[in-house]
């Protein structure tokens, strides 16, 4: 990024000094567009924006000047919630779900999770970190400028860190920001089938005191869900978090209700994500907290299972959220422009409620809210260029198709 100016900007979104750190209801449907604008950034950092007319030539010196005509600027996506570190794809469960197994019966089969730890556990730390520094390129390639990733696929110490270690060099060595977060309690290991219990003490007195004194992870998450972690069990492994202060972003409501929104407020959860599946209940308690609901449209389209009630979570005034829910299983796409394009058609959002979503949203949901998601002087969010086009609408209609002519980080 460094030092440049975009000049003739058509349209430059999500630009302005007072736009909330989180949107909710009527707010949700309020875009800012600069129209014919110009964008200047010195050292990283956004120096000036504004309209065409208010430009000064003159400071231009020594810097590279764009012209963005009939192009758009934006704040780059922010990805809330990724699984992006793993081992292998697994495309297999892709063509027996086509055959008519579903999701949970092949993980009930050790599929799943399971086949994901058991690449995790070969693989070198090396060839893990060179692997997902690839895909990290490509994530930064489609516009995204801030990711969080969680670990999950180790379920054992030893691949938990490794995951963890590779996520922190990740962060070190690429241009977008990163975010960590644990996910050891993603399913139980073949050998606690039948003894949670020993895999919870593990994950309580091994994993996170480890993970907390090597500062490898800022959130925590649990997969709280019917064959996988209980209320009680998820409940074991926030509080055991909140002694080291990790602040939980976490999985509930994907197949079932189990109460799952409750206890995470109850323990001060910055996210709760999923929400295909929600009641009333869920509904007032999220009303009355400030936890995010993060909807994942990827993995409803990916598995064929509902999609979160998007706009009953805005008219009830409750912050949300969008995000990739990138991994080999239930979604192995990271194009945030597609998710843009599923939560319209699919959740009936509008272009700008998803965009919000995506955006501001997404990066109060990983605590980047003073830093990423809007235009405005002093941060560097990251910018997105479009290619030609005539209005914003046009990304999520024109759906798979590329829109992006150049990200600057
Ligand atoms: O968010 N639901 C749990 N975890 C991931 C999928 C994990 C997998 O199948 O690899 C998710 O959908
Ligand atoms: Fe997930």
């Amino acid at each position: 990024m460094k030092n440049f100016t975009l000049i003739n900007i058509k349209g430059l979104v999500q630009a302005g000094e007072n736009i909330p750190d989180l949107k909710k209801g009527e707010e949700m449907n309020q875009l800012p567009i600069i129209k014919d604008a110009y964008l200047m950034v010195v050292n990283n950092v956004i120096k000036a924006y504004g309209k065409m007319s208010e430009y000064k030539p003159k400071e231009e010196k020594n810097r590279e000047v764009i012209d963005a005509s009939g192009k758009f600027v934006f704040p780059g996506f922010c990805d809330s919630h990724t699984h992006s570190v793993f081992a292998k794809t697994r495309e297999s469960e892709f063509v027996d779900r086509i055959n008519g197994l579903s999701y949970e019966e092949i993980a009930l089969k050790g599929g799943g999770i399971l086949n994901s730890a058991k690449a995790m556990e070969k693989i070198s730390e090396e060839e893990l970190f060179e692997k997902s520094m690839q895909i990290v390129e490509k994530i930064k390639k489609s516009g995204t400028t801030a990711l969080e990733i969680k670990s999950g696929y180790g379920l054992t110490k030893e691949s938990e860190l490794k995951i963890l270690r590779v996520i922190k060099r990740i962060k070190e060595k690429s241009a977008i920001k990163i975010k960590a977060t644990l996910l050891a309690a993603h399913a139980y290991p073949n050998e606690f089938k039948d003894n949670h219990q020993g895999y919870l003490d593990i994950i309580i007195n091994e994993i996170i005191p480890e993970v907390s004194k090597n500062n490898l992870a800022q959130y925590i998450d649990v997969f709280c869900e019917r064959n996988y972690f209980s209320v009680d069990e998820m409940e074991q492994v926030l509080k055991a978090g909140k002694k080291y202060n990790l602040t939980p972003k976490v999985h509930v409501n994907q197949f079932s209700i189990l109460g799952g929104i409750q206890k995470a407020i109850e323990y001060n959860a910055l996210s709760v994500d999923h929400l295909e599946e929600l009641d009333e209940n869920d509904l007032k308690t999220l009303e009355s907290s400030n936890c995010i609901a993060t909807m994942l449209p990827g993995c409803s389209h990916f598995l064929g299972i509902p999609f979160g009630a998007a706009k009953k979570i805005i008219n009830n005034n409750i912050g949300l959220s969008l995000a990739s829910d990138f991994n080999p299983g239930s979604s192995p796409c990271y194009h945030l422009s597609t998710i843009w394009s599923l939560a319209c058609i699919k959740m009936k959002l509008t272009p700008e409620q998803a965009y919000n979503a995506l955006s501001v949203n997404s990066a109060y949901a990983m605590g980047l809210e003073k830093s990423h998601g809007k235009i405005k002087k002093g941060s560097s969010p990251g910018i997105i260029l479009s290619k030609k086009m005539e209005n914003i609408a046009q990304i999520p209609y024109f759906f798979g198709e590329d829109f992006i002519d150049k990200v600057f980080v």
